[in-house]
């Protein structure tokens, strides 16, 4: 596999509202990487959070993140962002969870579990993708928990524990539950639920976390996905076997009761961007035509050109040109037969509506799933960090494909 400094996933980095992370990376493979922070709102750029730097086979280059004072907290992931070279660095194990502290819950346990999959050939080598499952976005036959097929967790009884999970597949959906047990949700991406609540299921597109409460009842329950159809080109199927139903892990409990833990505190209500002034409506669509062009970088022969407003990715074009310290509502519109999960860099999101239905909580994602011929409408707040940076699919054999785009602040 590919790692970083050996393991799979990479260490879990944990910090907390206006620290500086400093990060040196040195490139001992044989394809080109950088580094990105998944979710941190931090500058885009120079040595910040910036997918357009290269670094180079045999090259080091040197990290740093300042976390403003008012930064969410929550669960974020780092992973290499060189566009071409994303889907086969993360599928291959370039992944790790970023943890900002600062609204503990009395529990009894923490867990991280990094989600992802791979596939390995008859050696045991990473097996490359072919260009259909590129086009669908491939996902591999192994499903990992903290880089182990189907590990096996322990617990008492009565016990709290607060799971932090990531959605690090490369293009497989995770529809969690965990019959048997009470789950509830604290939060997804850097949005906080305004009251802890019970829930059944949580769908987590490629990209996005759960911030979950899980109290333990004796017995053996499965950490399962569920299933989730996210739909077919043509001829390539998708429903039957994509993002099927799997097992995740196991979940022991047995013992003596757990002593009771304290009540969850309440929690802050996160900002609602809709008591601001707009200054801009765009639509932006994903969009995917029959091609011409065969061949390109991290084209691998797809027959469709992807990208969005019918556009494939341009380093050096800028999409959309926004006002620093604006408000705007976004629509994205899906009018592919598949769907894409839509991910904005920096600049964090307000999901305001979806498949019609108007969000009355305030609900921050940076993932936003928009199903096939499907839409959802954002505020997106751009108060803080001017610079250029991408939005993009993060279905990430699609973003390799083209589907991403330019967004500069200033
Ligand atoms: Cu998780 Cu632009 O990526
Ligand atoms: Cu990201
Ligand atoms: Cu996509």
């Amino acid at each position: 596999m590919l790692t970083y400094n050996g393991t799979v996933p990479g260490q879990t980095w944990r910090v907390r509202p206006g620290d500086r992370i400093e990060v040196l990376l040195r490139n001992e493979l044989d394809t080109p990487t950088n580094l990105h922070t998944h979710g941190l709102v931090v500058s885009p750029q120079d040595n910040g959070d910036n997918p357009f730097i290269s670094v180079d086979p045999g090259q080091s280059f040197e990290y740093r993140f300042d976390l403003p004072e008012d930064h969410p907290t929550g669960v974020f992931w780092y992973h290499p962002h060189r566009h071409g070279t994303v889907a086969d660095q993360v599928f291959g194990g370039l992944y790790g969870a970023l943890i900002v502290e600062g609204d503990e819950v009395p529990v009894s346990r923490e867990r991280v579990l990094v989600v992802s999959d791979i596939t390995l050939d008859g050696d045991g080598e990473l097996a490359s993708a072919s260009a259909p499952q590129v086009m669908m976005g491939r996902e591999g036959d192994l499903v990992l928990v903290n880089g182990q097929v189907r590990p096996e967790l322990t617990a008492r009884p009565g016990e709290r524990e607060r799971w932090r999970v990531i959605n690090a597949c490369t293009s497989r959906y995770l529809h969690l539950a965990l019959p048997g047990q009470d789950l509830a949700l604290l939060g997804i991406d850097g949005g906080h639920e305004p009251e802890v609540r019970e829930v059944e299921q949580v769908l987590l597109a490629p990209g996005n976390r759960a911030d979950l409460l899980v109290t333990t009842r004796g017995g053996t329950s499965e950490l399962r996905s569920l299933g989730y159809d996210r739909g077919a080109m043509g001829m390539v199927r998708g429903g039957g076997d994509l993002s099927g139903p799997t097992t995740l892990a196991t979940l022991a409990v047995s013992g003596d009761q757990a002593a009771a833990l304290g009540p969850v505190p309440e929690r802050p209500a996160d900002p609602d961007l809709r008591d601001r002034p707009l200054d801009e409506r765009r639509e932006i669509a994903f969009t995917m035509t029959m091609g011409g062009g065969m061949m390109g970088p991290g084209r691998r022969g797809m027959m469709m050109d992807l990208g969005f407003d019918g556009r494939p990715f341009d380093a050096d074009r800028v999409d959309q040109q926004t006002a620093a310290g604006s408000v705007e509502e976004w629509t994205i519109t899906n009018p592919t037969p598949m769907d894409h999960p839509f991910h904005l860099h920096v600049w964090p999101m307000q999901l305001i509506e979806t498949h019609g239905d108007q969000v009355s909580e305030p609900t921050w994602r940076d993932v936003v799933n928009v199903p096939a011929n499907g839409r959802v409408r954002t505020l997106v707040d751009f108060t803080h960090h001017p610079g250029r940076s991408v939005y993009h699919c993060h279905i990430l054999d699609h973003e390799d494909a083209g589907m991403m785009a330019v967004v500069e602040t200033r």
